[in-house]
């Protein structure tokens, strides 16, 4: 529980992907130092935010015990604050109303007529959207939608028009996806094969860590778990949505090695599923 929140804290690198992602973005792969021990821990401690956590531990790990200290406290200071900085909290969301239940799964469709000139969400309709699909709705930490031992194995990915972002249930917040310290921006087009998921205000994108389910090699029960997960979690949104007056639609036809390398994922995260979300012409 803990390990699962605090990976979802903190801003999003997609270093893993850096290279074919970062190209996809516009941006050249980051070389790596030629000496590692020829920097000086402050130095390492800023590679926060342009090199993977990982290589700067492994350089952290050859420095004398005085400076690998240091470096450590200010890698953590500096994370901290990353994090802070690049955070969007989003606003409380509202947890009573909405239309009763029955009407609610009278009115669930797919739909798939998205206006690209349709207004965005506002950000009350976000919030109570991620609320509702995936939120924290007990004290204990667990959320709207179940999953297979509590593991919380999904990331939800948010992707609007100003950005890429991933939904951190503790802070209630938006936090963007970035390489080199820089948004990858709106890849909503490339969430579906069609063209309809490029229109939609919004793009869910859901995404297992299997490691998280202890089996980081994706076996079968592995990805039954984190697919029912999915579905549990898209209807939470669909019945949002059914409420809300909001179009949507989940779709399996996604180019996943494409969209995969966008985001930068790892070799142990995998997409189940994506959402498009749409507003009317007028809301
Ligand atoms: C697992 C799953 C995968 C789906 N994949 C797609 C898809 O790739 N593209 C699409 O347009 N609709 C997709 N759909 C939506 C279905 O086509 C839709 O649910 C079905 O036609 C029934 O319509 P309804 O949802 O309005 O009842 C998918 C639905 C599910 C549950």
């Amino acid at each position: 529980m803990v390990g699962t929140r605090a990976r979802e804290r903190g801003p999003v690198r997609a270093d893993r992907g850096a290279g074919v992602a970062g190209a996809a973005a516009g941006h050249a792969p980051l070389p790596h130092p030629a000496d590692p021990r020829k920097k000086c821990f402050f130095q390492l401690a800023g590679q926060t935010g342009r090199r993977s956590f990982q290589h700067a531990m492994r350089t952290m790990k050859r420095l004398s015990p005085t400076k690998h200290f240091l470096a450590a406290t200010l890698f953590a200071a500096m994370e901290i604050l990353n994090a802070q900085a690049a955070a969007t909290e989003l606003p409380a969301p509202q947890k009573t109303g909405g239309k009763p239940l029955m009407e609610t799964l009278a009115a669930r469709a797919t739909r798939r007529d998205y206006n690209p000139d349709a207004p965005a969400l506002t950000q009350a309709q976000l919030s109570n959207l991620l609320w509702a699909a995936y939120g924290i709705n007990r004290d204990d930490g667990r959320r709207t939608a179940p999953s297979a031992l509590n593991r919380q194995d999904i990331t939800l990915y948010v992707l609007l028009k100003t950005g890429t972002y991933t939904y951190d249930a503790t802070r209630h917040a938006l936090i963007p996806v970035e390489i080199a310290g820089k948004n990858i921006g709106d890849i909503r087009a490339i969430s579906g094969r069609q063209s309809f998921a490029g229109n939609a205000q919004l793009s869910l994108v859901y995404v297992s860590d299997f490691s998280r389910l202890g089996k980081p090699d994706a076996d079968p029960e592995a990805r039954e778990m984190a697919a029912i997960s999915a579905g549990a979690i898209a209807q939470n949104a669909a019945l949002f949505c059914a409420s809300e007056g909001l179009l949507t639609g989940v779709r399996m036809s996604i180019d996943k090695e494409k969209l995969g390398a966008a985001l930068g994922l790892k070799k142990s995260q995998w997409i189940s599923l994506a959402q498009s979300v749409g507003t009317k012409d007028t809301q």
